[in-house]
């Protein structure tokens, strides 16, 4: 389900920064250290910001963005060819019938799908069943988990696996795990999953990185680094979209909330990371206690599906209806 031409692109990439007017050796690590690794990233990137991770002169910096956005087939594809795409796309069930009716039939692959709400609403128990049922759709499959909390659990993926007549042992071993530190590391796990997939020949159907945000909110703290998050969470965001799109994968991310002090009537939780992860999610979920331990789902901002909620509960199999 890979699609082949990415490689190629990858092959091409290489020289094609090199190739740019005023970039030699030096430039070109220092952008590629910066993260700038594609045509994309430069043509889209602002003279300033290349002036500042790379030391040259602003006049250079325009000419170098001017020329990546020259040298980039802007492909318009038809909208028939992306009907044709899209019949590819795989809805991932999660166990509650409720929760899949919700997100149109279960969390959806070439898409990024966020849940965000309060410690113990079930981000990450959905993230573990997304992990396992990702298992019975097709057990060649693999998942990647980034971890950033320290809250994998392998005895809960194994109770899961077995309560869905899976192998514990083969649906671990198709679980890769990594431990994200900051938030450095967090984006460079990212990078490394098209290794897995273009070196190591892996089908990666399910990426989720559990939580998007906490380190983002961690180590960017006071008003004067907001934007800088927000530039950083955003690049983070379109490198996880352009995953899922280039390989067909599911991009699951748990998000926190904070509480908006100058919120007086309704509910006065917001998620963190504001209209950037806001508008790089495709399926935004808020997830709340419900009654007698349910938990409540409510889908916001889809492209296509309507607001509204489906109640599910979290027990020792997974999820399920009530
Ligand atoms: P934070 O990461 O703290 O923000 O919370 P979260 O939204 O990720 O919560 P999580 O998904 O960890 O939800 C944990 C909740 O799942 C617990 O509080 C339990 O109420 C519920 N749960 C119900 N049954 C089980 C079970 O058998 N095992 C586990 N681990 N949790 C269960
Ligand atoms: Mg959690």
């Amino acid at each position: 389900m890979t699609r082949t031409n990415e490689n190629s692109a990858d092959e091409k990439k290489e020289f094609a920064i090199m190739d740019l007017p005023g970039v030699g050796a030096a430039t070109a690590e220092k952008l590629e250290l910066a993260g700038y690794n594609d045509l994309m990233s430069i043509a889209v990137a602002s003279p300033g910001e290349l002036v500042e991770t790379t030391g040259v002169g602003e006049s250079i910096a325009k000419r170098i963005i001017q020329a990546a956005r020259a040298s980039l087939e802007m492909g318009f594809e038809s909208g028939d060819e992306i009907l044709k795409r899209r019949e590819n796309i795989l809805k991932i069930k999660t166990g509650s019938n409720n929760l899949d009716e919700l997100l149109g039939g279960g969390i959806e692959t070439s898409a990024i799908t966020e849940c965000f709400g309060e410690f113990g609403s079930g981000k990450t128990q959905i993230a573990f069943a997304l992990a396992v049922m990702s298992q019975k759709h097709d057990p060649s499959s693999v998942v990647v988990f980034i971890d950033t909390e320290n809250t994998f659990r392998p005895e809960r993926i194994a109770q899961l696996a077995k309560a869905k007549g899976l192998n514990p042992d083969k649906v671990l071993k198709n679980v890769r795990v990594a431990r994200a530190y900051n938030s450095d590391h967090q984006m460079l796990l990212v990078e490394k999953i098209s290794d897995l997939i273009n070196k190591q020949k892996l089908n990666v159907k399910v990426v989720i990185v559990d939580s998007l945000t906490s380190h983002f909110r961690a180590e960017f703290v006071g008003r004067g680094t907001l934007a800088e998050r927000q530039q950083k969470l955003n690049r983070h965001m379109h490198d996880l979209l352009k995953l899922a799109d280039s390989y067909n994968t599911c991009v699951y991310v748990t998000n926190q909330v904070m509480s908006r002090p100058d919120v007086f009537f309704g509910d006065p939780t917001v998620a963190i990371g504001g209209h950037i992860v806001a508008h790089n999610s495709t399926y935004r979920v808020y997830l709340r206690k419900g009654k007698k331990g349910s938990r409540v789902a409510k889908l916001v901002d889809s492209p296509s599906l309507p607001e509204k909620e489906a109640a599910f509960f979290v027990d020792a199999n997974g999820l399920r209806d009530i």
